[in-house]
């Protein structure tokens, strides 16, 4: 059994990259989890490898996986449902008396295909729309229902870099998607500020992961998927508003993709 004092962190996507490393590193710092992805087999060898690596192993850390496909959006309500009330029936209170839920939730499930507007790539784009925005915004209205309910949570949706600017070819579709994801996120904020639920967005860099490792030797700016998870694990506890991650490069970069002149921007993409 859980403590009362144990917190858990929903993630939606974790079956590889940085959702499965999230999950890694926030087990480490001491959260249960309730992890989902359409492949439910990594989910559950995810799961066994960070019960092996806790040495109070299954005792103290409670680890559930369940599988989603979050453009199907029954299934989404269904399964973020599922998981507060598993992790609502475990007889555990908070500090309040209130019977536990789902304390943070992770909008992370993503994919990057796309070809630029006009050339054949309709497939492509809308199913990168489809998941990165709409999907999103169904795991929002999932979440949000939740944290409204329980008074409290912290929701966290992980946009891009990508986001800070219209991108040209095949980033096109997937830049808006992250701007709507970011757009959702501050939308939110603004609703909820000074009130107990948080929201959190974050832009990550280029992090090493399943989605680009086909560019990998192309991006010099790369980073590990440990080192890039730890610096969006580190903004995500602080609750940060908003945080670009890595910090070094991005949030100075940030300014230069918002502001430099087009001709400029283009020959930087
Ligand atoms: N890596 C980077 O440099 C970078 C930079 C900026 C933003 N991001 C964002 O970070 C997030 C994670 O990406 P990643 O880099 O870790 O890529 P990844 O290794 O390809 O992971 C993507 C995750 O999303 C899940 N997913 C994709 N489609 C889904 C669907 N229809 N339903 C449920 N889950 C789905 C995948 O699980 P299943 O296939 O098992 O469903 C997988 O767990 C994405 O939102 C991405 O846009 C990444």
């Amino acid at each position: 059994m859980t403590s009362a004092s144990t917190r858990t962190v929903l993630i939606t996507g974790a079956s590889s990259g940085l959702g499965a490393e999230m999950a890694r590193q926030l087990a480490a710092r001491g959260y249960d989890l309730a992890l989902c992805a359409r492949r439910l087999d990594r989910l559950e060898k995810l799961r066994a490898e960070i019960l092996a690596a806790d040495p109070s192993g299954s005792t103290t850390r409670r680890i559930e996986v369940r599988e989603l496909d979050v453009n199907d959006a029954d299934q989404v309500f269904e399964v973020f449902r599922g998981f507060r009330d598993t992790f609502s029936d475990d007889g555990t209170a908070d500090g309040n008396g209130r019977a536990r839920g789902i304390d943070r939730i992770v909008i992370n499930a993503g994919l990057g295909k796309g070809a630029p507007l006009g050339t054949g790539g309709y497939a492509a784009n809308r199913e990168t729309a489809m998941t990165n925005f709409v999907g999103a915004l169904t795991q929002a209205e999932a979440a949000m229902e939740i944290f409204r309910a329980q008074g409290t949570g912290h929701l966290v949706m992980i946009s891009s870099m990508s986001a800070m600017r219209g991108l040209p070819k095949s980033m096109t579709t997937y830049a808006a998607t992250k701007a709507g994801v970011a757009h959702l996120a501050e939308g939110l904020r603004n609703e909820l500020h000074g009130k107990p639920i948080k929201v959190s967005v974050i832009y990550p860099g280029y992090i090493a992961s399943e989605m680009n490792e086909h560019v990998a030797e192309k991006a010099p700016m790369m980073v590990s998927t440990e080192k890039g998870v730890h610096a969006i694990v580190e903004a995500i506890e602080k609750e940060k508003a908003s945080a670009c991650v890595p910090p070094l490069p991005w949030a100075p970069l940030s300014v230069l993709m918002k502001h430099a002149p087009l001709p400029l921007f283009k020959k930087l993409m």
